[in-house]
Formats: structure tokens, sequence, C-alpha cells
């Protein structure tokens, strides 16, 4: 069965936030995609504004620590591992991320920038799932994720395009970009939607952005739009028994 995992990392939970609009229109397009086509299909949501995930603390780290002195066990080797109470809390805290991830062919990110990088609720996410070990091992030993899709709705107030004056103040997508190409994701399989001058509606100063906004906001919901019927026709290609043979025991 084909699974989506939708983030959602908008700090605005209000029905204005771009991102959150954009994700959504993936969500429906894509389970829409499946039921028209008769195709059972698996949808998780996580709302990362409304159900934070708790930032790393010591325990996190000398659990950590220990899974990399040991080898970088996959996560189904951490219980062995653990080191008391407070590491068996921080590990009940990550495994369930981990899984979720693990079992998704489409991971959905609606990333906002924030302060020209992503939001700090999606770094949370980010610093909690990359446990040593759950997807990038020092022997080489294939990613988890080298099959799985990664769709990046990215929302910003301002420009951030070629030669414009602030072309390199985005670390936004390209850390998401690398992020998930060092975790083991290919490059051709990260797909990345932008909705620029956000702003442009509210900011005075931005008054003569307005129209490019429009144009950008159009542009990404066709993208967000095509992006989902193809993940969805992709996902029911690639669902012979043999189409995910990395996919790590235990994985539904
Ligand atoms: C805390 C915060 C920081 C922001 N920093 C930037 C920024 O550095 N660059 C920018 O272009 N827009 C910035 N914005 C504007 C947001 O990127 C813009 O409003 C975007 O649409 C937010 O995503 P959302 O609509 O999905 O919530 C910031 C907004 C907030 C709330």
């Amino acid at each position: 069965m084909a699974s989506l995992l939708h983030l959602d990392s908008s700090a605005d939970g209000s029905g204005d936030a771009v991102s959150r609009r954009l994700t959504a229109l993936f969500a429906r397009t894509w389970q829409a995609r499946h039921r028209d086509a008769g195709r059972r299909c698996s949808y998780r949501y996580r709302d990362l504004a409304a159900d934070p995930v708790p930032p790393l603390d010591t325990a996190y780290c000398a659990l950590g620590r220990r899974a990399e002195q040991h080898g970088f066990p996959p996560p189904a080797g951490v219980p062995a591992l653990l080191g008391g109470p407070a590491e068996a809390r921080a590990w009940a805290l990550t495994r369930p991320l981990v899984d979720e991830l693990l079992a998704a062919d489409t991971v959905l990110i609606g990333a906002p920038m924030y302060n020209y990088a992503v939001s700090a609720l999606l770094k949370a996410w980010i610093d909690r799932v990359s446990f040593p070990g759950t997807f990038v091992r020092p022997d080489g030993t294939a990613s988890p994720l080298a099959a799985t899709r990664v769709v990046v709705v990215a929302t910003r107030g301002g420009g951030y395009g070629a030669g414009t004056p602030l072309a390199g103040h985005d670390f936004q997508t390209p850390y998401l970009r690398a992020y998930f190409g060092k975790q083991g994701v290919a490059a051709e399989h990260v797909h990345v939607v932008s909705a620029e001058w956000t702003l442009a509606e509210l900011v005075p100063d931005l008054a003569d952005r307005r129209e490019q906004a429009a144009a950008s906001l159009a542009v990404a919901r066709d993208q967000v739009a095509a992006h989902a019927h193809a993940e969805a026709d992709r996902c029911a290609a690639d669902r012979r028994p043999d189409a995910r043979p990395d996919r790590p025991a235990g994985v539904a």
C-alpha cells in the first residue's frame, strides 16, 4: 500500500499559512488519485506546531554517543543500548518518528522560511529523527531512504530567485536538499515547490510585488497538484513485491 507522511511546520495554525494550504492540496489530490483508481493508500499527518517534537536533551545525546560507539546499530538494535529510564524516554520519543519516516514512500513537508532558514519546529523533528545509525551507516550500508521521495513546499515572505539581491540568503531549500541527500535520499527524489513574496499582500512596502506573489502562488499550486499525481501514480507502479528491497525488515 502506498504511504504518504505529511508534515506541517508553519507556526501559524490559523488557516492563513500558505504552506499548510499547499500541502493540504497535495494530500487531498494524492488521496483522491488513489481513491479514483480504486487503490488503498496510507496517509499519516503530523502537525509539528500543534504537536511539537521535544528538543533534544542529555539522555538523547548520551544514547546517540553509545550508538556511535557500538557501530551505529539500526533502530531495532537501540533498545539493547539503553542506559536507564531517561534514555528509554528519549528513545520512546524518537522511535515512532523514525518508524513513520521509514514507512513512508513519499514525505511531504510544509516548510516556511523563518529568518532565512527552516522553522525550529521542523528542525526539532530533523534533529530527533536523525538518530545515529538510522539512515546513514559508516560501513556504507545502503540507506533505507534510497527509494523515498521528498516533496518540500517552501514558502517565503520575500523573493530568493537566482540573480535577486537575497538569492544568497536562502538557507531553507538548499539546507533541506543537503540534509535529505546526506540521509541517502537520491537528489532526483527531492522536489521543491516554492511560493514567494507571500508577505506582499500584507506589507505596504511590498505592494509592487503583489502580481509576482500571485503568479508564484499559481505556479506553486499547479506544481503541487502535478507532483501529487506523479507521486501517487509512481507509488502504484512501484508497488510490486520487490519494489522496496532496501526497506528494513519489520517496516510495512
Ligand atoms: C518568525 C518569522 C520569520 C520570518 N523570516 C523570514 C525571512 O527570513 N525571509 C522571508 O522572506 N520571510 C520571512 N518570514 C515570512 C514567512 O516566510 C512567510 O510569511 C511565509 O508565508 C510563512 O509560511 P506560512 O505562510 O506557510 O506560514 C518570516 C515569518 C516569521 C513568522
